[in-house]
């Protein structure tokens, strides 16, 4: 066929279609935009089964908020569960990113599945939203202009933790938490701020993960005598590592303190074991904060469940996005678009505003709780605006 023939034909085939169109209402002929595919890859079951349910619960009222669009353009979820499971998350990416062609990723929660993740978002130039996982590699050495993260770095809440516990007149401390990145990172975060402080860690003891065997270190950490402990754990390990604590005789002699993972998202099973943990977050409950009253009460309305730090992720990554999708009009292959809209974006969060690093992390507040009743009670801020090092970024 020539050149000017097949410009006919599509001509042709334009007035047909235009003919057929005058014939049917418009709503029925309009060709409807593609739906958004997002895909989100968080724990379902395991040890972060609740962190996962409540990234889905922040992210979905986010989005019905903005009536369950982005940039005018209907939503598809497809949703796998990462089971927190290392090992499977480049298998559970590539198959959200090749066979349901998802244009978003959205997750994880724990950071050796991030790393998959991230690995193949940047093979794949696929934009991915990391709603927890802190793993810093994660915007260090393997940042990319399509890896944005709504959370934190595992560094960020133990730096500062360090300073609050030698102002408290704490000089040595023994740190334990589980065997893998997150636990390493927020154990090297926290040595670096107490340290620096002028405290000393004398002993580190690692669990494997998603192990809850404490009761021989607890015993090592009575007969160390040091004179604080501090840990990362979170979720269904945290909560027990929180009891056995009391169990082994150590609450009221030796303080436990910790990042905020420890207390959040827990406290319904723990109460008297956990009065009094002191712990910094970028997030806490009863912050002074209008914003956060209103998505406390939005939240509670929609799930009758109090909201805690991973539903404010989930919330944040859905306002992240509409707020690029509106940037860019609905246009999910603007990846150019989106990019800058993300970079230049200020999240009014219920933590409290915070903007993106040249890294792309968060930007934001550390606070100082404590736990009183139910509550992880805001204090203090433990630092101002905390942006991670991003060690190995260069973008
Ligand atoms: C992590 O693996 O990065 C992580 C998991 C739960 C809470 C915080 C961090």
């Amino acid at each position: 066929m020539t050149t000017s023939n097949s410009i006919r034909r599509k001509i042709v085939i334009g007035a047909g279609a235009a003919a057929a169109a005058s014939a049917f209402p418009t709503s029925l002929v309009r060709a409807q935009p593609a739906k958004i595919k997002l895909g989100l890859l968080l724990p379902a079951t395991g040890t972060y089964a609740a962190l996962g349910a409540a990234i889905t619960n922040g992210f979905r009222l986010a989005i019905d908020q903005q009536g369950g669009k982005l940039g005018g353009r209907e939503i598809e979820y497809v949703a796998v569960d990462s089971e927190a499971n290392p090992a499977k998350g480049p298998e559970n990416t590539n198959r959200l990113v090749q066979r349901d062609k998802v244009d978003v990723l959205i997750g994880p929660v724990h950071s050796g599945v991030a790393m998959g993740m991230a690995k193949i978002a940047r093979e794949t130039g696929t934009l991915l939203l990391v709603a927890n996982a802190g793993a810093g590699a994660v915007t260090g050495p393997m940042c990319a202009p399509n890896i944005f993260r709504t959370s934190f770095t595992n560094w960020q809440p133990t730096y500062p933790l360090g300073k609050v516990m030698v102002e408290r007149k704490q000089k040595t401390a023994v740190w334990i938490s589980w065997k893998y990145a997150a636990g390493e990172e927020a154990g090297q975060g926290f040595r670096e701020g107490f340290e620096k402080a002028g405290g000393k860690v004398v002993k580190e003891l690692w669990v494997p993960f998603p192990g809850v065997e404490f009761q021989a270190l607890l015993a090592e950490i009575a007969s160390i005598k040091p004179d604080a402990v501090a840990c990362f754990f979170a979720g269904g390990g945290a909560a027990k590592f929180i009891k056995d604590y009391a169990a082994a005789g150590l609450k009221g002699k030796i303080p436990l303190y910790g990042s905020g993972f420890l207390t959040d998202g827990v406290l319904g099973g723990v109460k008297d074991e956990a009065q009094g943990i002191l712990t910094t977050l970028h997030y806490a409950d009863a912050l002074p904060f209008k914003r956060d009253e209103e998505f406390r009460r939005d939240y509670a309305v929609a799930y009758k469940l109090q909201p805690d730090v991973y539903a404010v992720q989930g919330y944040d990554t859905g306002l992240l996005l509409a707020q690029a999708m509106k940037a860019v009009k609905g246009e999910i292959g603007d990846m150019k678009g989106i990019i800058k809209a993300m970079e230049g974006a200020t999240v009014d969060s219920p933590r409290g505003k915070w903007t993106m690093s040249k890294a792309h992390n968060p930007i934001q507040d550390i606070y100082l709780r404590e736990v009183v009743g139910e509550q992880n009670k805001y204090l203090s801020v433990a630092a101002k605006q905390l942006a991670d090092p991003a060690r190995g970024c260069k973008m």
